[in-house]
């Protein structure tokens, strides 16, 4: 321990349990805090942040304590009437990334039918372009996360149908390196989140035969660090989303047992606030929404229990996926 150039140190001083209650105090009091500085501040991925905060939610069963018309209002809001996209609030462009998290909040509310739908698979068909990439927004930039943005959020809505799927697949599998790594672009290097878009595009169109499942699971697993936390990639410093992006590459991979799960959920613990509650990037930072969704859903995927199950694919609970009868392939052992 510690002897590694980029770890950190765990140590008795750090949670060991989940402070369930202390996670959702958390998160009920950030969204109560409207004038407060670190809300004005994240003006720029606001409709993001509520899928976080509402995700977690849900996965700790106390969804029931948000204000769903103030959460309606909100997205209603940031939907473009002219392109059909969200943007992240009222008055900011709309992108494919906000797009995705919107639709999820949407499903995750029950509030889809209050929505133009039909705007929003014409935002995400128009930005795919010849070679099956997408495009964010209208400025052009391609990224794999946008396939899979596109992908997620035409399945959450029943349009899959909507773009050309195999052309997708065919550039994602562009994308793909000798390591059995992923990257934004064909020839960028392997990184764990490109890595989780990517086979999350494979399992959303049942291609994932398409991808060495040792190779890739290896790479994965090399991302463990002593501690027990991941890296996204080698060189880096261990991060609590990356237990997301890697442990939900590995279940589709049907290789979730291949990591160190005592020493992950160790990691993962320590980076809980025992006084403000949430989660951070890795212990004694300052904790944030999308770390304590991640997080959270980690320790979901490695069976915590107190937690709801999470679906590997879409970050959201399984049961909301169950109903809306989506399902996604995962590769058995
Ligand atoms: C690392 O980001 C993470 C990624 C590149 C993956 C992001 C995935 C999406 C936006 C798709 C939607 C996701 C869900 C869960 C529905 P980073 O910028 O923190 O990378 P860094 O660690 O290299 O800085
Ligand atoms: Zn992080």
């Amino acid at each position: 321990m510690g002897s590694h150039p980029k770890d950190v140190e765990i140590t008795d001083e750090h949670p060991k349990t989940l402070l369930l209650q202390k996670h959702a105090d958390y998160i009920l009091g950030y969204s109560k805090k409207k004038e407060d500085y670190e809300y004005t501040m994240t003006e720029h991925f606001r409709v993001s942040g509520m899928y976080w905060g509402i995700t977690a939610m849900d996965l700790l069963s106390q969804l029931h304590q948000m204000n769903r018309s103030e959460i309606m209002d909100f997205v209603r809001q940031c939907q473009d009437k002219a392109s059909g996209g969200f943007s992240p609030s009222a008055g900011h462009d709309p992108h494919l990334l906000y797009t995705l998290s919107a639709i999820q909040v949407l499903v995750e509310v029950d509030g889809l039918s209050e929505v133009d739908v039909e705007g929003v698979v014409r935002f995400v068909a128009g930005l795919q372009n010849s070679d099956g990439s997408f495009s964010g927004d209208q400025w052009g930039e391609v990224d794999t996360r946008f396939s899979f943005c596109a992908l997620a959020t035409l399945t959450l809505l029943k349009k899959l149908d909507a773009v050309n799927t195999e052309k997708a697949v065919e550039f994602v599998m562009r994308c793909q390196n000798v390591d059995g790594g992923f990257g934004t672009r064909p020839g960028s290097e392997s990184h764990a989140g490109q890595i989780y878009c990517c086979l999350g595009v494979l399992s959303i169109t049942g291609q994932l035969h398409r991808v060495n499942g040792d190779l890739l699971g290896w790479w994965l697993c090399e991302r463990q660090l002593p501690s027990g936390g991941l890296n996204g990639r080698p060189e880096k410093l261990p991060d609590v989303c990356y237990s997301w992006w890697v442990l939900a590459s590995l279940t589709m991979l049907g290789r979730l047992h291949w990591i160190n799960a005592e020493k992950m959920r160790r990691f993962i613990m320590a980076t809980q606030d025992p006084e403000t509650g949430g989660f951070t990037d890795r212990p004694g930072d300052m904790v944030d929404l999308y770390h304590t969704l991640f997080g959270l859903a980690g320790l979901s995927l490695l069976g915590e229990s107190g937690l709801k199950r999470v679906n590997p694919v879409f970050c959201m609970p399984q049961y909301i996926l169950d109903r809306l009868a989506i399902s996604v392939q995962i590769i058995s052992t």
